[in-house]
């Protein structure tokens, strides 16, 4: 069961933190709140996934030691984490492909449950559980601007069981609907190539695609067990990327569409595909590269638009949900689909927090597919 109700901005004023009176962790601590303070139970040190320096899985620290967030803004809640969702952005803060200041604690998406508000904040109370999107939670507390609008009240009784839902179909789940819809609005009967296939945003792709939008999937992977997993999630064409180069794909697409080329390309390897986009695009079709795993597309002249009359977008999904009313909007709709069974969210593992090193390895060696997730230690 999904429930979702919409943050409300709150223009009174109080002057006291709130905590639950069954939370009793020790030692204390003390807020400072508008020159106020009072004394909450949350522990001064928690666990916590962060870096240093950019580089690979090496640079990552696991530590028991780091300090709980204690200077708590008027406007801002304290949530303690209890899944958090791993995103392939994370490897390009921490290669340095987007910039990051230290020490960085990586995490774009969590739910848990809120253990501290500030003394401004109307739209929250203490024991809400929370899905949202916002930085830093590869840890056991995460502060977070309680009018931002990317957070969903889930209501107090929601489960283990859905709070692993919602973190796990948050920002994927949430880059797929918007790509469809707004990036290329696909329309029925499209060929539409989807590259990492069997990747967490890869099969949600997939199946809205196939199932919602109606069009023709192509499914790009590199293994023939992944391809059969796009394949059930709907994919109606399989290219193995092991056993085909990317020009090979490129012809394939053309035959499988009578020499005219896809309508829409989801493109979220980026660099190493881009010529195979541009090949095997239909004319006046749409190229969304979306994503970076093989590194960053080169810049290009616009001029190579023109044979083909191609549109190419380059989106990210906050740019999407920036409104609340588009937040919510899309959250609905996702929800919806989940709860009716038209989406599946696949959760290929659950990784303790102290094994995100291990959990990144393997998305980065190409081992995982759908959904992977990480526990935060209570
Ligand atoms: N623009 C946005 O707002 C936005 C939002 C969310 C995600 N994304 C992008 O969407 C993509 C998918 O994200 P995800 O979190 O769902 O990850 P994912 O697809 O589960 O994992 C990445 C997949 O990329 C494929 N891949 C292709 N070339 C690769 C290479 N050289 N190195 C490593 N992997 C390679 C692999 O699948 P195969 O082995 O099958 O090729 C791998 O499993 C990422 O590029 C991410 O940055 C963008």
């Amino acid at each position: 069961m999904f429930l979702f109700k919409r943050p409300l901005i709150s223009a009174l004023f109080r002057r006291k933190i709130q905590y639950p009176k069954s939370l009793n962790i020790k030692p204390l601590i003390t807020f400072q709140i508008n020159k106020m303070s009072t004394t909450v139970t949350i522990p001064e040190k928690q666990s916590v996934i962060y870096y240093d320096k950019t580089g690979g899985p090496e640079v990552l620290q696991f530590s028991t030691d780091f300090p709980v967030p204690s200077d708590l803004a008027s406007n801002e809640i304290l949530v303690k984490n209890r899944y958090s969702g791993i995103n392939y952005i994370e490897t390009y803060f921490r290669n340095g492909i987007y910039p990051a200041s230290f020490p960085y604690i990586p995490g774009r998406e969590a739910s848990g449950e809120i253990v501290a508000i500030g003394s401004d904040v109307k739209n929250f109370k203490i024991g809400d559980k929370i899905a949202y999107l916002g930085n830093q939670n590869f840890a056991q507390f995460t502060k977070l601007d309680s009018n931002k609008v990317s957070i969903i009240n889930v209501g107090a009784n929601a489960t283990d069981d859905q709070l692993k839902l919602y973190a796990a179909s948050l920002l994927q789940g949430l880059t797929a609907i918007t790509l469809i819809n707004e990036a290329y609005n696909v329309k029925e009967g499209d060929y539409i190539l989807v590259t990492a296939a069997a990747g967490g945003v890869g099969l949600i792709l997939v199946q809205l695609l196939s199932k919602i939008k109606k069009a023709h999937v192509i499914a790009v992977a590199s293994t023939n067990e992944k391809l059969n997993k796009a394949k059930v999630n709907g994919a109606e064409f399989l290219l193995n990327s092991s056993e085909l180069s990317y020009d090979q794909i490129a012809d394939k697409i053309l035959e499988i569409t009578n020499g005219k080329g896809a309508d829409g390309i989801f493109d979220s390897i980026g660099k190493d595909s881009f010529e195979m986009d541009m090949k095997s695009i239909k004319r006046k079709g749409t190229i969304v590269s979306f994503g970076n795993a093989s590194g960053a597309v080169s810049p290009l002249s616009i001029t190579r638009l023109s044979p083909k009359n191609v549109k190419i977008a380059r989106p990210q999904l906050f740019g999407y949900v920036t409104e609340p009313e588009e937040f919510q909007f899309y959250t609905e709709s996702l929800f919806d689909l989940i709860k009716n069974g038209d989406l599946k969210i696949d959760i290929y593992k659950v990784y303790a927090l102290k094994d995100y090193k291990t959990a990144t390895i393997e998305m980065e060696g190409r081992k995982t597919s759908g959904k992977i997730l990480l526990e935060i230690p209570n």
